[in-house]
């Protein structure tokens, strides 16, 4: 059987849909994990989707995810503009593909946001544009492969 796509979700991400929704939106966790799923399905993939609110438990499921999954979708909210061992994580199971989402454009915030950790050693980033930007990002995914 075809390994899944580990969709990864970090800090606060388990509160969307009340936590400041004029800039995340009013989608929960849980409406966006059930629409990468049924994309999933039409692209013919599996989706394994987890969140966590710790940088550890992170670089743990990156390092399982060089093992069994074929691919990564990464939000890791505050620590993709913070942690170096995230981007170690991901350059460690490199040639797995890691997109890096983010739902809100972090480009447009505070300066603080506008450096990714991460985006050096991921495939690739998608910002900006809300909850769809998971789909986009198994779109890539699938055509990769
Ligand atoms: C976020 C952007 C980050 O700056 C923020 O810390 C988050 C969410 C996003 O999806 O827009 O927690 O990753």
């Amino acid at each position: 059987m075809a390994k899944p796509v580990y969709v990864l979700n970090g800090p606060n991400l388990n509160m969307l849909g009340k936590r400041e929704p004029g800039i995340y939106g009013s989608t929960s966790l849980a409406e966006i994990e059930a629409d990468c799923r049924n994309r999933a399905e039409g692209l013919g993939l599996t989706v394994e989707f987890r969140q966590s609110n710790h940088e550890g438990v992170l670089v743990d499921w990156i390092q399982e995810a060089g093992e069994s999954a074929s691919g990564v979708v990464l939000n890791p909210g505050a620590y993709g503009h913070t942690s170096i061992a995230l981007h170690d994580a991901i350059r460690a199971v490199g040639p797995l593909p890691v997109i890096e989402v983010h739902l809100s454009n972090i480009h447009a915030r505070e300066p603080f946001r506008h450096r990714s950790t991460i985006a050096p050693a991921a495939t690739g980033m998608i910002c900006g544009l809300g909850p769809i930007g998971y789909a986009l990002a198994l779109e890539a995914l699938a055509a990769r492969t």
